[in-house]
């Protein structure tokens, strides 16, 4: 395991880590779980990680439609929203989940808080706090070979 964090004060400084983890996983893809209250800024980060790696759609929240998929970049770009299946729900779509992992694309799931630990497979957690001035913590942690090097690709 490896995790770093960083203090966003502004939303300026979100897009640049955005940019910034965009390069590490445009090329190989990654799975990525989300947690954080409401507002935090889990879609503001995708939306960012989304148009950094060349997505030309707009970019919305799939808090009704669970998933949102987006396929004008070299790479595709999967966004899954847990809210609305919680725990039961969860439990349901694991197996598809999987196979979002196993091939070259990249998988963001907001409340990911709905999957309990039950993701059995290598990816990278993203916590996103308030701080007390309203700007944001992103904290990283890589579970699996390839998403600690994608964690420590973030601390150079
Ligand atoms: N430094 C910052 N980083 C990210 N977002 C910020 C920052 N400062 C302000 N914001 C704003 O905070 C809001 C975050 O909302 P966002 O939709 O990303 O939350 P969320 O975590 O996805 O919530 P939900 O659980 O409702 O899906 C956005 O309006 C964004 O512009
Ligand atoms: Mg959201």
């Amino acid at each position: 395991m490896c995790s770093v964090e960083f203090v966003c004060k502004t939303l300026e400084d979100t897009k640049k880590l955005a940019y910034k983890f965009a390069r590490l996983i445009e090329h190989d893809g990654c799975f990525i779980n989300l947690y954080g209250e409401i507002g935090a800024g889990k879609t503001a980060f995708v939306k960012l990680v989304a148009e950094a790696v060349g997505v030309t759609e707009k970019v919305t929240s799939p808090s009704f439609v669970i998933l949102n998929e987006y396929h004008s970049a070299n790479i595709p770009v999967y966004h899954f929203d847990l809210y609305r299946l919680e725990n039961e729900g969860v439990k349901t779509i694991l197996d598809e989940l999987r196979e979002y992992s196993e091939s070259r694309q990249i998988s963001f799931v907001e409340w990911a808080e709905f999957s309990q630990d039950e993701i059995p497979f290598n990816h990278i957690k993203i916590n996103v706090t308030y701080e007390e001035d309203d700007s944001r913590k992103y904290s990283f942690t890589g579970i699996g070979d390839d998403c600690i090097k994608i964690v420590e690709g973030l601390k150079q």
